[in-house]
């Protein structure tokens, strides 16, 4: 399968399982799990600014965007390298210093037309994009035609030749001001945005503008900020690390928890992998299987396991030489089963390993634990765990840096 259309199917599934609640409706808050990295200094993104000049935006707001964008980015390290390691084949496991952590950023404007201020390749540094930045001219015409041109070029930008593996994570921090007569549909299919807009952070800047705020609803881009939220830079960064912090392209299930600070659902740094293809059962070799040790863990389990029409999984969850109930970490190692367990009636019984089953396929229904002889060979339909890759983990991590 070529890239472009594994890239699609990726796409497709996101956008299936969106539709159906499936990542947006996770698991209770305040129990243990994961989170993402917060280090803006070490994120490593492909970042497109696309602006827009028009005079639905003026003068004032595109000066105030530039100097914000400006300091706030000076958090990020910004260079101009494409490739961030040298391991440029499949297996990476030794690539971690050769990693770097830095993103890139590329800048368009539009109005009637868009304008490419500058590819990845020309900001080599945060010095480069504030001087772009501050330099921003306003453009004379209030039409916005130019947006479905900029939002494509956003993307054709971000196609860039790496190799999958090692691909920045995209954020396209998008400000509209207008969209005018624009149609739903041009925007949606004409700027690609539809198949992309789990990548879309969006800042209106003309809250105001009915047209502009409903169709930012409509086209479900799932960070939507307003020029008059308080703290908004700390939101923005807060959906760029999110950006940052994923487990791969392939099928995989990421808990979220909710954030009572900022009110959003958050992605946490756990990946559950499902072996449901061949590549999924090569990569779970590499990886144990799941540890359910938190009530975030175990919800995301059955939203996941009734997702993917699984009735066992197999565990992490087995007794060692001291008789001890012991889960698996991330790396393999071990720990002891705290007092988190989810034990059916009359478990546990027999047999030092465990599988968790769910008796009919009802969404509610709980997969509750059994044990079972460790000498069975594993289905097909069980999981292993791996550490999301995010700002401070680009190694040993998520599933797509392997394939
Ligand atoms: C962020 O990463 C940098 C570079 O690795 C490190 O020096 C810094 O302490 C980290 N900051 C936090 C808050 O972890
Ligand atoms: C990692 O490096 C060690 C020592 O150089 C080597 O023995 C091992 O095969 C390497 N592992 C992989 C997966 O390349
Ligand atoms: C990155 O910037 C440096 C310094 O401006 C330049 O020498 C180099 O050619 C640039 N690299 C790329 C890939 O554009
Ligand atoms: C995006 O890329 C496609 C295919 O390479 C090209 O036909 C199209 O003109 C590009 N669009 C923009 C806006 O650069
Ligand atoms: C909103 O859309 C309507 C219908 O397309 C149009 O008549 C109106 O001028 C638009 N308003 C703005 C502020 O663009
Ligand atoms: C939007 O308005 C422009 C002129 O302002 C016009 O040329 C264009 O045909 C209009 N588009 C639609 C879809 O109505
Ligand atoms: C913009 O943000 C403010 C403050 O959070 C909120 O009250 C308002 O409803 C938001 N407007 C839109 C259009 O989302
Ligand atoms: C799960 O099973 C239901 C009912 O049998 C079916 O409609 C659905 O498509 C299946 N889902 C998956 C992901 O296989
Ligand atoms: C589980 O143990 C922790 C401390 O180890 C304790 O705070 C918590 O209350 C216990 N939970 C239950 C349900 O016993
Ligand atoms: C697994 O172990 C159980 C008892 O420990 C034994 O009865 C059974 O034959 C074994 N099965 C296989 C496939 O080795």
């Amino acid at each position: 399968m070529s890239r472009f259309l594994f890239y699609i199917f990726v796409v497709y599934l996101k956008l299936v399982y969106a539709k159906s609640g499936f990542l947006d409706n996770a698991a209770t808050a305040n129990a243990d799990f994961t989170p993402c990295s917060q280090n803006t200094s070490t994120a490593t993104l492909r970042i497109v600014l696309v602006i827009d000049t028009s005079t639905n935006m003026g003068s004032t707001n595109l000066r105030q965007i530039g100097l914000s964008l400006s300091s706030e980015l000076s958090e990020y390290t910004i260079s101009n390298k494409t490739l961030d390691t040298v391991c440029a084949d499949t297996y990476c496991w030794n690539a971690s210093n050769s990693v770097s952590y830095n993103s890139n950023v590329a800048i368009v404007t539009y109005s009637d037309t868009y304008t490419l201020v500058g590819d990845f390749s020309d900001f080599a540094s945060n010095a480069d994009v504030n001087s772009a930045l501050l330099s921003l001219k306003p453009s004379s015409s209030n039409s916005v035609n130019g947006l479905i041109g900029a939002l494509k070029l956003a993307y054709n930008l971000s196609d860039v030749s790496d190799p999958v593996p090692f691909k920045k994570s995209l954020a396209v921090l998008w400000f509209p001001a207008s969209v005018k007569n624009l149609t739903l549909f041009e925007v949606a299919i004409g700027g690609r945005t539809a198949m992309y807009r789990e990548e879309l952070v969006a800042v209106n800047y003309n809250p105001n503008d009915r047209n502009l705020t409903n169709m930012l609803n409509q086209l479900e881009i799932p960070y939507i900020f307003n020029k008059t939220q308080p703290n908004i830079y700390d939101n923005i960064h807060w959906a760029l690390l999110q950006l940052n912090c994923h487990c791969g392209f392939n099928v995989e299930f990421q808990p979220k928890v909710y954030n009572k600070k900022i009110n959003q659902w958050e992605k946490t740094a756990d990946c559950f992998i499902f072996k449901v293809t061949k590549e999924d059962t090569k990569f779970c070799q590499n990886h144990p299987e799941i540890a359910i040790d938190s009530d975030v863990k175990f919800s995301a389990m059955q939203e996941a396991g009734h997702a993917y029409n699984i009735t066992s999984v197999i565990l992490g969850l087995h007794k060692n030489n001291k008789n001890q109930w012991m889960w698996y970490d991330y790396n393999g190692g071990e720990f002891q089963m705290n007092n988190f367990t989810k034990w059916a009636p009359n478990q546990p019984s027999s047999g030092d390993c465990v599988i968790a089953k769910t008796l009919d396929n009802q969404e509610t229904t709980p997969y509750l634990w059994y044990t079972m002889p460790c000498n069975l060979t594993h289905s097909n339909t069980d999981t292993c765990q791996v550490l999301a890759c995010d700002a401070s983990r680009q190694w040993f991590c998520g599933l797509g840096r392997y394939y």
